[in-house]
């Protein structure tokens, strides 16, 4: 969206000897008696001779261990690359796992950077492989160099041809490597607008970004700008963005097929920087905070993808974009504002603000009937302590959750699902408006779904009589990124520093599910 970096993914079934890439990438694994080759598509010859110097060369089969040979005479390939998968697991595949094969070609693309092509011979022998290995290295192969200051940093950029070598030649392969290029897109996309400085995107910026992004495809787009928001009483946005001078916007974006299979709501957290507001974060809590418009990112990108890849399946994005900043013209704590469909909410933290942009985001979602609500957000610190900062956590109506759990396991992502306990919402309790916008410390991610919860607006066709409020509400699911929605640590397998791009690929396998059932 911001990049133009696309690398090109294809499979290619010919005599791995006349491949014509910068490099060769063949898999390591670990075995239980030291490194194994995987199996590859080189001749027994030479073959043989790469695994019998894996352990002089030092290879170990570990995950991500990358060594660089020199060709091996008679391949038009410079370079013959070996790739650590990690061990062996003695599954029916092969002893080698999906998302160990995803990870190795992510790996390897993010790792050679200097290559212009690469070929992948890892283990390709069913459908299933090619597509992991073609989605892996599509979303292994980034780079975020726009921002830095000379042109030959700028135009440093990975692997933009990349060959995933197999033997399958069918429709279906092929489809499923298109797929692969589409979902490598949306990663990519999501990633570009979580590290772009909160400098250069702000609520105005990104839906123009957005408007842009959209006009190729044949997604439908509105935007609310902030007087837009006044008048249609978007109470959560305006007192969110009021303390900044870049105003909220609230962005629809639409994927609407002719007889879709269903109609799946998504709404966003788009905090394009929390710094708390009033209630101001301290410094070091601060950095990082430009990644609070992921969940944002991660709609319009799975929304665009809905289109790019025609699912029958109507998807409607709801971006939530403000800017969470203190000035005499930001909201006060103890202030009471009033949400899009007039429930009130006392805000005791300026800082618990993204709870109150997507209240507007549910109601508005709410009113247009969907089969399903998920709202994705970077939306509370106690994600992190409750799961760690590679775990998404998952909360809500059972059927949407455990849907999305399962998503996940088959796209290689880690969810879990969590509850949200009958006490969750007694610490909202307030004094003079409807709800306060702060819970208990304790279960501080649960609570958060719960606020949540209330906003979600009842099915039009459910029994009134019916006493059990969760068989009236519209299905919904919380999807909790705070987390590992950003790695500040050293990237691995397909996982770059900064913006990852997480759940991008359970939300699209969520939907492709949805056609089926
Ligand atoms: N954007 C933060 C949550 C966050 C923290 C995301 C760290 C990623 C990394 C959110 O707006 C926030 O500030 N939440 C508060 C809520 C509290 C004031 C009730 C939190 O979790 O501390
Ligand atoms: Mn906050
Ligand atoms: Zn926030």
């Amino acid at each position: 969206m911001i990049n133009d970096f696309k690398p090109t993914v294809s499979a290619v079934s010919s005599a791995v000897e006349k491949v014509d890439a910068d490099a060769l990438v063949l898999g390591v694994a670990k075995g239980p008696e030291g490194p194994v080759l995987l199996p590859n598509p080189l001749a027994d010859k030479a073959a043989r001779s790469v695994a019998d110097s894996l352990k002089a060369l030092g290879a170990s089969g570990a995950a991500d261990q990358l060594l660089r040979l020199p060709g091996v005479d008679g391949f038009k390939s410079e370079t013959l690359v070996l790739i650590g998968v990690g061990q062996l697991t003695g599954e029916a595949d092969g002893g080698v796992s999906l998302e160990a094969l995803r990870r190795a070609a992510g790996s390897a693309a993010r790792q050679l950077s200097s290559a212009s092509s690469i070929a992948l011979a890892l283990p390709a022998a069913t459908i299933e492989q090619v597509s992991a290995i073609a989605e892996g290295a599509a979303i292994g192969a980034y780079s975020f160099p726009h921002f830095k200051g000379s042109e030959e940093a700028r135009s440093q950029t990975p692997a933009s041809e990349i060959a995933v070598l197999t033997e399958l030649k069918d429709k279906h392969t092929k489809a499923a490597v298109t797929r692969a290029g589409v979902v490598g897109q949306a990663v990519r996309a999501v990633r570009d607008l979580v590290n772009t400085p909160p400098s250069h995107l702000y609520p105005e910026s990104f839906a123009e970004t957005v408007a842009k992004a959209a006009k190729s495809t044949k997604a439908k787009l509105k935007v609310w700008d902030d007087k837009d928001l006044a008048k249609d009483g978007f109470g959560g946005l305006l007192g969110v963005g009021g303390g900044s001078s870049r105003g909220p916007r609230l962005v629809r974006v639409e994927h609407s097929p002719s007889r879709p299979a269903a109609h799946i709501a998504l709404v966003g957290k788009g905090i394009t920087f929390d710094s708390g507001g009033l209630s101001l974060k301290p410094a070091n809590a601060m950095t990082t905070m430009k990644l609070d418009m992921a969940g944002a990112a991660t709609v319009v990108a799975v929304v665009l993808a809905a289109a790019e890849l025609n699912l029958p399946v109507k998807v409607t994005g709801w971006l939530c974009l403000a800017e969470n900043m203190p000035s005499s013209t930001a909201q006060r704590p103890e202030d009471v504002i009033t949400i899009y469909g007039g429930k009130t909410v006392e805000v005791l933290n300026t800082d618990a603000e993204g709870r109150l942009v997507l209240a507007d985001g549910i109601v508005a979602a709410s009113e247009e009937q969907p089969d399903a609500i998920v709202d994705v957000a970077t939306l509370t610190g106690a994600q992190m302590i409750a799961l760690g900062s590679r775990t998404v956590g998952v909360m809500g109506s059972e059927g949407v959750r455990d849907s999305l759990v399962e998503a996940a396991d088959v796209s290689g992502e880690s969810l879990w699902g969590m509850p949200i306990p009958e006490e969750a919402l007694t610490g909202f309790r307030s004094d003079v408006a409807d709800l306060t916008n702060t819970g208990a410390r304790e279960g501080g991610m649960l609570n958060a779904a719960a606020f949540l919860r209330e906003f979600v607006g009842d099915r039009a066709d459910a029994d009134p009589k019916a006493l059990d409020p969760e068989t009236k509400r519209i299905p919904w699911a919380h999807v909790d990124i705070a987390g590992p929605s950003f790695n500040d640590k050293g990237a691995y397998g397909y996982t770059p520093k900064g913006g990852t791009g997480v759940t991008v690929r359970t939300l699209i396998t969520y939907l492709e599910g949805l056609t089926k059932a």
